[in-house]
């Protein structure tokens, strides 16, 4: 997803056997048991462990990368919980609960896919995992680079056709979906077939954040996910053929902070002309941007042209940060995109960046958060 936070997620890993303890007992009851639900089901009804086959009209897309604190996420809400992390069957059983589907993580490497058998173990594999997690697809998180008309990206349209043929095949309601970048013209080096591979699944999942291009932007800081950039994709999207109803916003709960070399009385921060990428800057998340936002040099600022906030604040051994982020405002801007243009839903990377802890302040920020994720809902209440 954000690709800087990749190299430390964990890999997913299977439900760990359960010992047969109460087999004779549950022989009689596991005839009883309802189509999908086997005697393993973890969750405390049965019924629970079947999937969900009910279409929204509305998506909220969410990526849950672990801890628990999913359980004070706003449920009326979610439609689907990607498990980006480690298996939570407990997570499950609550999405099951909730009339949400939970959907697993699909990686693979592209070079590996040319090859049609190794694509078919593959698909094999993950629809036995979703099988024994009870889970109700995959979301494929394959962010990597693919050239126009290389075997790779033939492959790639191939292996997402045949990944949600064989979901839909085996797992009733299943969904698949595919993570894109911000717009369709070859954005980080990912060449794909758009159209092709939006045919291929349920929706694809935009990736409006991770926009700034440093070196692109003569090394000054700026918003992770402008306006105009962030929607000129979509219309980009929508452009080359691809239904709204297949789109999906991706939105960011996180921000950058930037280690300014220079930063002006207009507020411009230059950062270091070498390495003008990853050491400049670095992901932070809404709740601990919130900790800061206050107390910093210039406190909350509005950058018209970006329609983004922005503060800075000095470190410790006296060097100036500039830190752009995504609040309820510059959101729910874009989120009015969403419902103008018909597109399928909304969803952000990802959900446990916001403060869960309790604490009033922190309560009301986290649930302005998810209230914008559908401001014109929010303006016909008002009215
Ligand atoms: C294709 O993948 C299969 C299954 O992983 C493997 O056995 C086979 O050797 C591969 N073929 C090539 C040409 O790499
Ligand atoms: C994209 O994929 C579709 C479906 O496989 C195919 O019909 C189309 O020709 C492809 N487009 C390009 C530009 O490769
Ligand atoms: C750094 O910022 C100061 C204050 O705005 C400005 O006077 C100066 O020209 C800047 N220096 C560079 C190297 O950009
Ligand atoms: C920060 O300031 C804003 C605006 O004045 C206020 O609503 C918010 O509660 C403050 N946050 C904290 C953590 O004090």
């Amino acid at each position: 997803m954000a690709r800087l936070q990749l190299a430390g997620s964990r890999r997913l890993v299977p439900l760990p056997r359960r010992a047969p303890r109460l087999a004779p007992l549950l022989l009689p009851l596991l005839l009883a048991l309802p189509d999908g639900a086997r005697a393993d089901c973890p969750c405390k009804v049965p019924a629970l462990c079947r999937p969900i086959t009910h279409r929204p009209d509305f998506e909220v897309f969410v990526f849950d990368v672990g801890h628990k604190t999913w359980k004070h996420y706003d449920w009326s809400q979610i439609t689907t919980v990607v498990l980006f992390s480690n298996y939570d069957p407990e997570l499950m059983c609550h999405a099951h609960a909730k009339g949400a589907r939970a959907v697993l993580r699909g990686d693979v490497s592209v070079k590996d896919i040319i090859n049609a058998t190794f694509r078919a173990s593959w698909i094999a594999q993950q629809v036995k995992l979703a099988k024994t997690q009870y889970l109700d697809g995959i979301n494929l998180d394959i962010e990597q680079d693919v050239a126009h008309s290389s075997p790779e990206y033939y492959a790639l349209t191939a292996l997402v056709k045949e990944t949600t043929d064989s979901f839909h095949r085996e797992i009733e309601g299943s969904q698949v979906t595919f993570d894109v970048p911000w717009g369709p013209n070859c954005v980080g080096a990912r060449c794909y077939n758009y159209t092709g591979i939006a045919d291929a699944c349920d929706f694809l999942f935009v990736m409006s954040y991770d926009e700034r291009c440093l070196a692109c932007s003569q090394c000054i800081a700026g918003a992770n996910s402008p306006y105009i950039q962030t929607l000129t994709g979509y219309d980009d999207f929508i452009k080359i053929g691809i239904n709204p109803k297949k789109l999906v916003m991706g939105i960011p709960w996180y921000g950058y902070d930037y280690t300014c070399q220079n930063l002006s009385v207009d507020h411009v921060c230059t950062t270091a002309k070498y390495a003008c990428r990853d050491a400049v800057h670095r992901q932070v998340t809404y709740q601990t941007i919130m900790k800061q936002v206050n107390s910093s040099t210039s406190g909350r600022l509005w950058d018209k042209n970006q329609q983004s906030p922005y503060y800075h604040y000095k470190d410790q051994a006296g060097h100036f940060h500039q830190v752009w982020y995504d609040d309820a405002q510059s959101i729910s801007l874009k989120a009015s995109y969403v419902q103008k243009h018909g597109l399928l839903g909304i969803g952000m990377w990802h959900a446990n960046c916001l403060d869960y802890s309790g604490d009033a302040i922190a309560k009301q920020q986290t649930k302005e958060m998810w209230k914008a994720l559908k401001p014109n809902l929010l303006q016909r209440g008002e009215k």
